[in-house]
């Protein structure tokens, strides 16, 4: 699945937090499929999960955690602590992608992963997204869900731990998406 498709899943007229959390639900079974196949399936389920992730995790940084940092009541410490949790979370998620599904490896590295991004998008979900919503006008707020789709469709596809910082993410997006996407179509061996 490329970004773009992932944008895609939700409707047009979807707001921000609608599309957000509609993708925590999409994540957290996304990590029940990796844990329970195998071979091939499992590899293919791991390699959507990871996609999801760092087009979900992009487009959080690029467009919520400024809105977060201006508008939400203790906003930057806010932000600071879900940026923290995403940095983290690429390091393992570019690690587990290098291990690959079928190292011995792998299982016991990819429950510790799925328990910190289970906890982090709570975190998000209990002390960021209230603030944003209570903040914005539902209109404000679907003008954000759109803008995060197009973020996502820019986003790339394979984690970049390189990245730290929402703006060294920005200006990291479009070439890395473009340098994923080349990659992505030479594994799947389309012409
Ligand atoms: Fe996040
Ligand atoms: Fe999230």
């Amino acid at each position: 699945m490329s970004a773009g498709d992932i944008a895609d899943t939700v409707n047009d007229n979807a707001d921000a937090i609608d599309i957000l959390l509609a993708q925590h639900n999409q994540i957290k079974q996304l990590f029940s499929l990796v844990e329970s196949s195998e071979g091939e399936a499992q590899q293919r389920e791991f390699d959507h999960l990871r996609a999801l992730l760092a087009v979900h995790e992009t487009a959080e940084e690029e467009v919520l955690r400024p809105v977060t940092r201006s508008d939400v009541p203790n906003g930057d410490a806010v932000a600071d602590a879900r940026m923290e949790e995403e940095n983290e979370a690429k390091e393992v998620l570019a690690n587990l992608e290098k291990l690959g599904c079928s190292s011995s490896e792998f299982m016991p590295k990819f429950l510790e992963f799925k328990k910190s991004v289970l906890a982090h998008a709570e975190h998000e979900e209990h002390e960021e997204f209230p603030g944003i919503r209570a903040s914005k006008t539902p209109d404000e707020l679907k003008k954000m869900g759109k803008r995060i789709k197009m973020a996502e469709k820019m986003a790339p596809t394979h984690p970049h731990p390189s990245a730290k910082s929402t703006t060294a993410n920005y200006l990291a997006g479009p070439f890395a998406a473009m340098l994923d996407k080349v990659r992505d179509h030479m594994k799947s061996g389309k012409d």
